[in-house]
């Protein structure tokens, strides 16, 4: 019943671009303001990002960029919509593992509790992996403290519901599946030992927000970086910095992150990982 009643609607959005005329040139200020509020780079002479713009204001009745650029500054929740549709949420179990597994190795050598923050944690693969592989070096639950960040909802959504599909998980070692999943309706779904050791929160490594979520021994961020130009880049790093819990605190970024070491940071390589120190 609600079928017919949706796509009365779409005809009806449809229509309106038809005979209302849509003027889908000038996208830049829309892109500028984008970046400006996220840090990701669009390179604005391919037709990609002018492409998936048309698509979301067709998607919202929105029958120009001008139109957009307006309502993303009054309306919220549209904003909130266009960050979950134009950020790349991609991730999965067990990624650059040696990275992962390095961490949890030196986090068994020692007492301490274990602060860790993963930015961004996406839909929490990352964060539940370095989890799970903390319990498999024998760290007990109560020293682990993980807490993962991210500007996209619906993945913050997904990560606290952790159930995820066999994709998601094929990196993953069969026995770590059985003792971390129960399996259901053909998905995975992650057991509670493990999420309560992660807290997720939605915040944007630019807001200062980011500076009340603590202090941390060992910071994770990958495959973020890679979506910002390199000054935007090294800024972000620098904020990360003010996180650190001393100049001990260790930084693993993805191995495309970071093409140059930025010049307050030292860079450091032990059984074959690359990590860094302030
Ligand atoms: C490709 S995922 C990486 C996930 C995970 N770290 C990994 O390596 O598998 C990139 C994530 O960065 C997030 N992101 C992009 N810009 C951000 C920002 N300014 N603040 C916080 N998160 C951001 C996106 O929402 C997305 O979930």
């Amino acid at each position: 019943m609600f079928g017919w009643f949706k796509s009365a609607q779409t005809e009806v959005t449809q229509e309106r671009c038809k005979t209302v005329r849509e003027d889908f040139t000038q996208p830049q200020k829309v892109v500028e303001m984008f970046t400006a509020l996220t840090g990701i780079y669009f390179d604005q002479k391919e037709p990609a990002i002018t492409n998936k713009l048309i698509h979301f204001c067709r998607n919202h009745t929105i029958i120009s960029f001008e139109e957009l650029h307006t309502r993303l500054n009054d309306e919220a929740v549209l904003l909130e919509e266009l960050i979950n549709y134009l950020t790349v949420n991609e991730t999965y179990f067990f990624r650059e593992r040696d990275q992962i597994n390095y961490c949890a190795q030196k986090a068994a050598l020692n007492n301490t509790e274990i602060r860790l923050l993963c930015a961004p944690g996406s839909t929490g693969e990352e964060p539940y992996s370095i989890a799970i592989a903390l319990l498999e070096a024998g760290v007990p639950a109560h020293r682990i403290k993980i807490v993962a960040l991210d500007i996209n909802t619906e993945a913050i959504y997904q990560a606290k519901r952790a159930t995820y599909s066999h994709r998601s998980l094929h990196k993953m070692d069969d026995s770590l599946k059985t003792r971390y999943f129960t399996k259901k309706d053909n998905l995975m779904h992650l057991r509670d030992e493990v999420k309560r050791l992660v807290t997720f929160e939605m915040c944007n490594i630019f807001d200062d927000q980011l500076f009340t979520l603590g202090v941390f021994d060992t910071i994770f961020s990958r495959n973020m970086l890679i979506y910002f130009d390199q000054e935007t880049a090294n800024k972000a790093i620098e904020r990360m910095g003010k996180l650190a819990h001393s100049n001990q605190s260790r930084f693993f970024f993805g191995h495309a992150d970071i093409l140059a070491t930025p010049s307050f940071m030292n860079e450091h390589y032990e059984h074959g990982v690359k990590f860094y120190t302030l």
